[in-house]
């Protein structure tokens, strides 16, 4: 019997719990209602009063021992259980903002100016960044090895002889080819896009920037026509009061051609610095489509007539938030862009 206790107390010595289930196990084993050291309690009256003493000192170590087991692992796993990663964790507690995103501004002002050709009927046409000779040059009457061609330095991709050369479009007049070509008129068509055109990177010019082009044909449309629906943008983009003016200009792919400036929306033409105290911006070239263009697309010229004209979309975003440097459209520069946050 008493070596039976003995090797009790040191299994007591020797246990350890690394969870609470383990050491409840221990507890119902010992010292429970049930457990052993009630059994050991209980065999107290059989046994031979001479040795009752000792055994009952013996029962008593192995209690002491149990007990101290008992509440070493007890205060070490709650002191565990406080330090666990989740503790003091306060779930009451609103959650991590989610930082509000927000459009480019360049993407705002493109979606501007669709939305005000939209609502006179144009729809939005789509054309490749990557151009043959015919689509961005030759079909746009550009004779070939003529300097015109030099008016927009160009990034060629693969410069072969003439017109097999491709690159990347220096304009989206590159659309108005291949809608016109696929096309039967009547065409009332945007195209809104990326070109590219080899110049030094400054404040005002880079190498890659955006345009909306606008293409009509019907019969019949006039340069009147053209004139009134350009007003109309001008104003719905820079506010009733705004006034546009036409200077006689050169494209090959339109006859007659114009620059379209509006009065400066800073100074209301009253003369600034961004207008260079003219009280007038420049801010798209159009003009009637050439009949040769026409002609290069299979649309016959003697039934139809149309206009086309090409703005900057760095250009008019410029305006519109008074923004001094082109470079700051592609730099990506957080600061910058959360700016336009407040909107859609
Ligand atoms: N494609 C011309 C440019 O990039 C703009 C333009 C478009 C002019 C349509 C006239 C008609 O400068």
């Amino acid at each position: 019997m008493q070596d039976k206790i003995k090797s009790l107390i040191a299994e007591v010595e020797i246990f350890t719990a690394s969870t609470k289930e383990q050491l409840e196990e221990f507890r119902l084993k010992y010292l429970s209602k049930k457990g052993i050291l009630t059994d050991l309690f209980a065999e107290m009256k059989n046994i031979q009063p001479d040795q009752r003493k000792s055994f009952g000192q013996m029962v008593n170590e192995l209690k002491i021992k149990a007990e101290e087991k008992l509440s070493k692992f007890q205060s070490a796993l709650e002191d565990a259980s406080e330090s666990a990663p989740d503790a003091g964790l306060d779930l009451t507690l609103p959650s991590e903002p989610n930082p509000l995103g927000s459009r480019h501004p360049i993407s705002l002002t493109r979606n501007r100016i669709l939305d005000i050709f939209k609502r006179i009927g144009f729809t939005v046409a789509d054309g490749p960044e990557i151009e043959d000779d015919w689509h961005n040059f030759t079909a746009l009457n550009f004779p070939e090895n003529h300097p015109a061609r030099d008016m927009q330095d160009t990034f060629f991709i693969e410069h072969r002889d003439g017109s097999d050369s491709i690159a990347l479009r220096t304009h989206t007049s590159s659309v108005q080819v291949r809608i016109m070509e696929t096309t039967k008129p009547p065409i009332r068509i945007l195209a809104p896009g990326r070109v590219y055109r080899n110049e030094a990177i400054s404040a005002r010019a880079h190498c890659f920037f955006h345009q909306v082009e606008g293409l009509y044909i019907d019969e019949g449309v006039s340069f009147a026509d053209m004139k009134q629906t350009l007003l109309y943008f001008s104003q719905e983009m820079f506010g009733s009061d705004t006034k546009i003016r036409l200077r006689p200009s050169y494209f090959p792919f339109t006859e007659p051609s114009a620059e379209m400036d509006v009065t400066c929306s800073i100074c209301k033409g009253k003369g600034c610095n961004v207008c260079k105290y003219t009280g007038w911006l420049e801010i798209m070239g159009c003009g009637m489509v050439d009949p040769n263009v026409l002609k290069n697309c299979k649309i016959d010229p003697d039934k139809y007539t149309g206009y086309a004209f090409g703005m900057g979309i760095e250009r008019i975003a410029m305006l519109l938030y008074n923004v001094k440097d082109l470079r700051l459209f592609s730099e990506n520069d957080v600061r910058f862009l959360e700016q336009f946050k407040a909107e859609a």
